[in-house]
C-alpha cells in the first residue's frame, strides 16, 4: 500500500510531506568502507517511503504496513525501542541526529512507512529507511542540509542509535542514487561521484534469507580485525590514518608481525581497493567481461580472505558464475548470509533464475528469494 494510502487509513488525515529513498546493492568493494577506501554501489529502483504530518502533542508515532505493529515514542524522551517496535528505530534514530543538528521541532509527528523492498533482501532497506524519514522530517520541520549531509546523518543514526558500526556506503548510494549509474565512494574524503552504467545491464538478486545468528557481532568482530592490522601497521608507519593508506605489498611484508589472520583481513580490503579501480577502468571502456571477472574475483577473495561467506552464497556464484548472460556475480553487503548479486546482460531471464534457485533448492531445503532490478533514482521528495 502506498505510504499516503497508508497514512490516511492510520491517521485519519492527509500527509503533509511524502519522500522516497532507494535500496542498494554493493556493485563492488566489500568492507572497504569503514577502512577509508573505495566502493561503487547502485540504487535499485524498489525502496521505501516515509509519509509524515505534525501532531499537537510531543509524540512521535510510527505505523508500517509491514510490521503491522505501532511504535511510539516523544520528544524529550528519545532512547531505542525494543521488541517489537524496534523497526522504528531508523527513523527515531534520524529524527534524534536531525534533533542534535540543530532542527527545531516542538511538536511530535505521526508517520506511515512503506516499502516496495523487503527487510532482510540484503538491499540495505534500512538506509532507505533512515534517507526517506530523513528527508520527510526535515521537510516537515524546516530543515535542509547537503545530500552528502543526509548520507552522514542517516550513517550516525545506524551507528549511534542502531548501534552498527556500519561506514557510509548504504547511506551514499540511497542518498546520491541516479538511474543508468553506479554511486563511487571514497570513504576516506567522503567525497561521492557517479559513474555512468553500460547499457543494458541488468541487477539480478538471489537472497538466501540465510542470517547467521552471530551477524551484527561478526560485522562488529571483521571491522575491528581492520582496526587491529592498522594499528600494528602503524608501529612501522605512523602516519597511516586507515588500510586504504597502504598496500598489498606492505601488508604482505608485514605478515609476521600481522599474523595469518589479520593478514587475510588487510589483504583483502587492500586488494579489493584495487579492485574498485580497475572496476572504474573496465567500465569506462565497456569490457564487461573483465569487469565480471573482477566481480566473481571479489567473491573469491570475500570468501577466502575475509571470510564472511557462507557455503549458500559460495553455491549461488558457483551456478551463476557460469550461467549464460551472467558477467559476474558476488556476495553483496556485510556477509554472513544475505544476498548475491548477479550482475547480467538482457537476454538472462526469469527460466535461467529458476534453475538457479532449483539447484539452491534440492542442496539446501529452502529457496532463495529472487528479484530483478535495475538501477534507480536517490532519496527525493515527493509532491
Ligand atoms: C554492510 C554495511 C556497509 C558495508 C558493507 C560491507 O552493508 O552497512 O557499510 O560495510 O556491509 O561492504
Amino acid at each position: 500500500m502506498a505510504s499516503e494510502t497508508l497514512f490516511e487509513d492510520s491517521f485519519g488525515r492527509a500527509p503533509e510531506k511524502v519522500a522516497a529513498a532507494p535500496g542498494r546493492l554493493e556493485f563492488i568493494g566489500n568492507h572497504t568502507d569503514y577502512n577509508g577506501g573505495l566502493v561503487m554501489g547502485v540504487a535499485v529502483d524498489r525502496g521505501v517511503t516515509c509519509a509524515v504530518a505534525r501532531r499537537k502533542d510531543d509524540r512521535l508515532v510510527f505505523h508500517s504496513g509491514e510490521m503491522a505493529v505501532e511504535a511510539r515514542s516523544k520528544i524529550g524522551d528519545i532512547v531505542p525501542l525494543s521488541g517489537d517496535a524496534s523497526w522504528a528505530n531508523y527513523a527515531l534514530g534520524v529524527f534524534d541526529q536531525l534533533l542534535k543538528a540543530g532542527m527545531q521541532a516542538e511538536t511530535g509527528f505521526d508517520m506511515a512507512v512503506s516499502t516496495t523492498l523487503p527487510f532482510g533482501a540484503g538491499m540495505s532497506s534500512s538506509a532507505a529507511f533512515e534517507l526517506s524519514s530523513g528527508l520527510a522530517l526535515g521537510a516537515l520541520y524546516g530543515f535542509e542540509q547537503s545530500t552528502a549531509d543526509w548520507a552522514r546523518l542517516g550513517r550516525r543514526a545506524e551507528n549511534h542509535f542502531v548501534g552498527v558500526p556500519c561506514g557510509i556506503l548504504d547511506q551514499g548510494v540511497s542518498a546520491f542514487g541516479l538511474k543508468d549509474h553506479l554511486v563511487r565512494i571514497d570513504c576516506k574524503e567522503e567525497s561521492f561521484a557517479r559513474v555512468r552504467l553500460p547499457e543494458g545491464l541488468h541487477f539480478w538478486v538471489f537472497n538466501t534469507g540465510v542470517k547467521h545468528a552471530l551477524l551484527d557481532s561478526l560485522y562488529a568482530t571483521r571491522h575491528k580485525e581492520c582496526m587491529d592490522a592498522l594499528k600494528i601497521l602503524q608501529q612501522s608507519e605512523p602516519s597511516l590514518t586507515c588500510l586504504a593508506d597502504t598496500t598489498p605489498d606492505v601488508v604482505r611484508a608485514q605478515s609476521e608481525k600481522l599474523g595469518p589472520v589479520l593478514t587475510k583481513r588487510a589483504l583483502h580490503v587492500t586488494e579489493e581497493i584495487a579492485r574498485v579501480q580497475k572496476m572504474q577502468e573496465l567500465l569506462g571502456s565497456g569490457d564487461l567481461t573483465a569487469a565480471g571477472a573482477l566481480l566473481t574475483a571479489s567473491h573469491e577473495s570475500s570468501r577466502d580472505l575475509f571470510e564472511n561467506s557462507v557455503p549458500e552464497l559460495d553455491f549461488l556464484v558457483e551456478q551463476l558464475r557460469t550461467a549464460p548472460g551472467v558477467y559476474g556475480c558476488r556476495l553483496t553487503g556485510g556477509g554472513f548470509g544475505g544476498a548475491v548479486m548477479a550482475v547480467t546482460g538482457p537476454s538472462f531471464g526469469e527460466n535461467d533464475a529458476a534453475t538457479v534457485s532449483k539447484a539452491y533448492g534440492e542442496k539446501f531445503d529452502h529457496a532463495p528469494s529472487v528479484f530483478h532490478t535495475l538501477s534507480g533514482d536517490g532519496a527525493r521528495l515527493l509532491d
